[in-house]
């Protein structure tokens, strides 16, 4: 997978930089090219003779080529990149890559990129623990970057523990999957709902759920890493995504999310629709904050449209729909009467009688009920692993 892909590696100043250069040889014999950026730092620990003989390029540190005396354009070769891995990752340059600190060639080609971002964290144990790091490798998690998990063992201090760069063979294995896996969804186009819907009373006051959208939000995400142009249709979160292969529409009530859908989905090949839409909205608005003396006590209330509904009415056979049930009882039952009623390919079936599971946790434990009759159940895992198992299950279908 790696035959004429143009990787890009930031070297950062660690120990672990002596194991570069083997690595870079045996991304080249798998036919890659290879360009390779150098904080000042890394300099100190592998020399930049032996990695531009290696990857037969002129090996950067500075904005301009010391070979040459030329600009070297951080924007040139963020666009130029289909993976830019950056390994070792040190302490100091993971907080700067999470703090759009821009200060060295490598941070500022890291902020232009438009590929995907692999980094392999290295440092000593205690620096690998402080909640700083931990917290700085979580926001660039969040934006999408890609940690290479770092390995317990000998570090350089002598100590032993967690903080070792993973070894060069698996993170070259690494690239090479993810090179594969980006073009799974490639030139497809997805539509996910995500979030709660709010369904207004008067200018003040709604009726809402707890949905908090991570869910819809990890699909999105891993479905545009897999190559696909994602159409997100979200209601009201707190939460926000930054990936140029995913497209936000925010909606508030049930009526605009069915409106949104109905208008993207005939242009997608498939949609997942992770939304908690309200069953039901006030017959009317008031236009004024109804006030406490006014003694109202009730609240008409009329259905809203089923969005999932009228999508399975509507699709083609060449497109894949994936609904949601989250369900309290007669689970398995429930779930297949809406797979059946609202023609569906598959349903991802939540059971808030398992802990961990459903709305306002990081966390969920799904089935996948297909419409042929297959149930696949699943441990209880993060919601990005989740969505990954979800999306791993929609490219299946698609090839099917
Ligand atoms: N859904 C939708 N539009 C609605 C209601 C639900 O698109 N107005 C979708 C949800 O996004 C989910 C699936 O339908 O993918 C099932 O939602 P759920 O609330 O579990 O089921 P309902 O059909 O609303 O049935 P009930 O609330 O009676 O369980």
């Amino acid at each position: 997978m790696m035959e004429g892909k143009k990787i890009l590696i930031g070297i950062t100043g660690s120990i672990a930089a002596y194991k570069i250069p083997l690595m870079v040889r045996r991304i080249k014999k798998m036919g890659a090219q290879v360009k390779i950026i150098m904080t000042p730092d890394a300099r100190d620990f592998v020399t930049p003779l032996t990695l531009s003989v290696l990857s037969e390029n002129p090996v950067l540190t500075k904005a301009f080529n010391e070979e040459t005396g030329e600009w070297v354009s951080h924007v040139e070769l963020g666009l130029w990149a289909d993976l830019m891995l950056i390994a070792p990752a040190s302490a100091n340059t993971i907080a700067r890559m999470a703090n759009g600190i821009a200060d060295n060639l490598l941070l500022t080609t890291y902020l232009s990129a438009k590929c995907s971002v692999l980094f392999a964290p290295a440092m000593d144990l205690d620096m690998f623990r402080h909640p700083v790091t931990k917290e700085n490798i979580g926001k660039l998690e969040k934006k999408g970057d890609i940690l290479i998990e770092a390995r317990e063992g000998e570090l350089a201090s002598g100590l032993c523990g967690e903080g070792r760069m993973e070894e060069p063979e698996k993170i070259v294995e690494i690239l090479s999957d993810h090179l594969k896996k980006k073009e799974l969804l490639k030139g497809k186009k997805v539509m996910v709902s995500a979030g709660p819907t709010y369904e207004a009373i008067d200018p003040v006051r709604f009726i809402g759920n707890h949905s908090s959208g991570l869910m819809g939000y990890e699909i999105a995400r891993s479905a545009a890493q897999l190559g696909a142009e994602v159409y997100l249709i979200s209601g009201p979160t707190h939460l926000s995504i930054q990936h140029p292969k995913v497209y936000p529409v925010k909606v508030t009530s049930a009526e605009e999310m069915y409106h949104a859908c109905l208008e993207v989905f005939p242009d997608c090949d498939a949609a997942v629709m992770a939304a908690a839409v309200a069953d039901y909205t006030p017959e009317q608005i008031a236009d004024k904050k109804i006030k406490k003396a006014s003694g109202m006590q009730q609240i008409k209330l009329r259905k809203t449209r089923d969005i999932l509904k009228e999508l399975g009415k509507r699709k083609t056979n060449a497109q894949k729909l994936i609904g949601f049930a989250l369900e309290t009882d007669k689970e398995l039952e429930n779930a297949r009467q809406k797979l059946e009623n609202k023609n569906l390919d598959l349903i991802v079936l939540n059971s808030l009688k398992d802990k961990g599971a459903g709305f306002g946790t990081d966390t969920n434990k799904i089935s996948i009920l297909s419409k042929k009759g297959n149930v696949k159940e699943f441990s209880l895992k993060s919601k990005k692993q989740v969505a990954a198992d979800i999306v791993d299950e929609l490219v299946a279908l698609m090839k099917s």
